[in-house]
């Protein structure tokens, strides 16, 4: 199973009618597509992407349905944008990173402003919560982004629970899910080993 689908499959577990949540890289549209599916009418999806063209594009694939919210920006101002009835209550936050499909692939996400966006999520991110990132270290930055994911979820306080899903026999440059699960309270500040 590809490791997107495995994401969606883990999500429609985790995400309920009315629920607040995040995609934190809209692209096409169809990990937004999916959560507007899963939150429905009572629900809100903020969906963040720097690209004007993947955001008409994702526009046109969900054509109006008023739960979701398009902002053009970077996932690093998640907080600024996050209404504060929604503070600490995120039932899931979605990256899918990498390049847009089709387009030209100067712009890509990077780690320093993911690992910024995802301290933001895993702070806003509601008990039983789920961060999924799908990582792509198989294209130019992407190695370096995903491990750069890798180590720093490795160092998350035990309040959040971190799965790698993967097949063993896949290349080391194959796309890689990684779960993140909040199971207390607390900020996500890494410890220190
Ligand atoms: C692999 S695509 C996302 C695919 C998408 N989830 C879908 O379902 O079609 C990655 C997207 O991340 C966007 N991106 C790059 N840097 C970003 C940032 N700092 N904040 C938000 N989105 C960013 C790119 O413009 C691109 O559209």
């Amino acid at each position: 199973m590809r490791a997107t689908e495995q994401a969606h499959l883990l999500i429609r577990k985790a995400v309920k009618p009315g629920d607040w949540v995040v995609d934190a890289t809209v692209g096409n549209g169809h990990d937004t597509h999916f959560l507007a599916g899963l939150v429905g009418p009572r629900g809100r999806v903020f969906g963040f992407d720097v690209q004007e063209i993947a955001l008409a594009a994702a526009a046109e694939r969900l054509g109006g349905q008023s739960q979701v919210k398009f902002i053009h920006a970077g996932h690093e101002a998640l907080e600024a944008h996050l209404p504060s009835e929604g503070h600490g209550k995120l039932a899931a936050v979605m990256f899918n990173l990498g390049y847009l499909p089709g387009a030209p692939r100067e712009i890509i996400t990077r780690s320093e402003t993911t690992l910024n966006a995802l301290g933001q999520a895993l702070n806003h991110l509601a008990i039983h919560g789920l961060v999924t990132l799908v990582v792509y270290p198989g294209h130019p930055g992407g190695d370096v982004e995903a491990a750069d994911v890798r180590s720093y979820v490795q160092q998350l306080p035990q309040i959040f629970h971190v799965t790698r899903h993967g097949q063993i026999n896949s290349p080391s440059t194959a796309p890689e899910l990684i779960v993140i699960e909040r199971q207390g309270t607390g900020s996500a500040s890494a410890r220190k080993i």
